[in-house]
């Protein structure tokens, strides 16, 4: 047996968030530019590569995995790793996996997901006005992923919805989001805006909405129920018992969470991040490419990264600029 992961802070990490592509098809405003300049494909981790990378976390302890990108979906072939790694749920090793998706593939993946072993995806879905939609995606049309969702659902995935709050956008769809969530017995979650993007520039779209406002607001409309559940992450939710469904609330902003953090994110270049708000991170596709026959280098580095993982992140909106901001964009982490 091999001991599992633990970080300076006591933290077993368990959770692992893998971006398969810097790619997407939206150019939604707070996570890119217009005009992004995508990687060069020798830059990226091959599909046996990611492999190989997972399957060496999940040898390390990891039991959750979650696909990411850019839009995970629009990879080529990206259902040949998603079948590969249901390997390891039939195994148990891996206990869940998961995919968080614009939704714009759906209807032609939701199938697949489900014979790969996929229960449960999040779809992020900031608006139901397609004027609206079209304009924060900027590349996005509504009726496509209104189609994706349908897909998921028929093929009975559990689908979860992520909101960013946006003051001034969808801060008026609050209720209307919620029930259309409820009617469709879905879960949602709101992401209070980071630091990141373009969306200085973009002042039609995009400030930033306190989730602490839009929480009041929830709890002053609804009768609420505090869940104690804890993913480790930076969501904490809440019950509506008019409705039923879960709602959850995002505030990469505040420290509350970190102290619980069970997670680490590799990107698509095999770069491991131990925190979404710090520029540390470990190279891991050099151990892995210059080792093809053996995953001790890799086990190493994952090890020494994993015992430099910081105590939290440094994100902070109180300063008349956006202080901590982490120059790299959302689609290069993994949202
Ligand atoms: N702030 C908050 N959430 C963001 N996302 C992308 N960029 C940002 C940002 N700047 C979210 C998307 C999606 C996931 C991939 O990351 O809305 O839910
Ligand atoms: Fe694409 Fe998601 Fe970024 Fe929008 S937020 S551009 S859908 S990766």
């Amino acid at each position: 047996m091999t001991t599992p992961l633990i970080d300076p802070f006591q933290r077993a990490i368990s959770y692992l968030r893998v971006s398969v592509t810097d790619r997407c098809d939206f150019r939604c405003v707070y996570c890119m530019s217009e005009n992004m300049t995508f990687l060069p494909k020798k830059e990226l981790l091959t599909l046996e590569e990611l492999d190989r990378m997972c399957t060496t976390f999940i040898g390390l302890g990891v039991e959750k995995l979650r696909i990411t990108g850019g839009e995970p979906l629009v990879r080529r072939d990206i259902m040949t790793f998603f079948r590969a790694m249901s390997r390891h749920l039939d195994t148990g090793a891996l206990r869940e996996l998961t995919v968080t998706t614009n939704g714009s593939q759906l209807h032609r993946f939701a199938a697949d997901l489900v014979a790969a072993g996929v229960r449960r995806i999040n779809v992020s879905l900031d608006t139901l006005d397609e004027d609206k939609f079209a304009r924060v995606t900027r590349w996005g049309r509504l009726p496509q992923v209104l189609k994706g969702i349908d897909a998921a659902q028929a093929a009975g995935l559990r689908v979860k919805i992520n909101a960013v709050a946006l003051r001034g956008f969808n801060e008026d769809e609050l209720f209307s989001l919620t029930e259309w969530c409820a009617a469709r017995d879905m879960d949602l979650t709101w992401i209070e805006v980071m630091p990141m993007g373009d969306l200085g520039n973009e002042d039609r779209v995009g400030q930033y909405w306190s989730l602490k406002d839009l929480r009041r607001t929830v709890t002053e409309n609804y009768t609420v129920t505090d869940l104690a559940e804890r993913t480790g992450g930076p969501a904490r939710y809440v019950r509506l018992e008019e409705t039923g469904q879960k709602i959850g609330f995002i505030t990469p902003l505040t420290h509350n969470f970190c102290e619980s953090c069970n997670r680490v994110r590799l990107t698509c270049t095999g770069e491991l991040y131990m925190c979404l708000g710090q520029e540390d991170m470990a190279d891991l596709r050099k151990p892995l490419r210059d080792h093809a026959d053996s995953d001790a280098p890799l086990q190493e580095a994952i090890r020494a990264a994993i015992g430099r993982k910081p105590k939290g992140h440094d994100f902070d909106y109180s300063r008349q600029r956006a202080d901590g901001q982490v120059v790299r964009h959302m689609s290069h982490t993994g949202g």
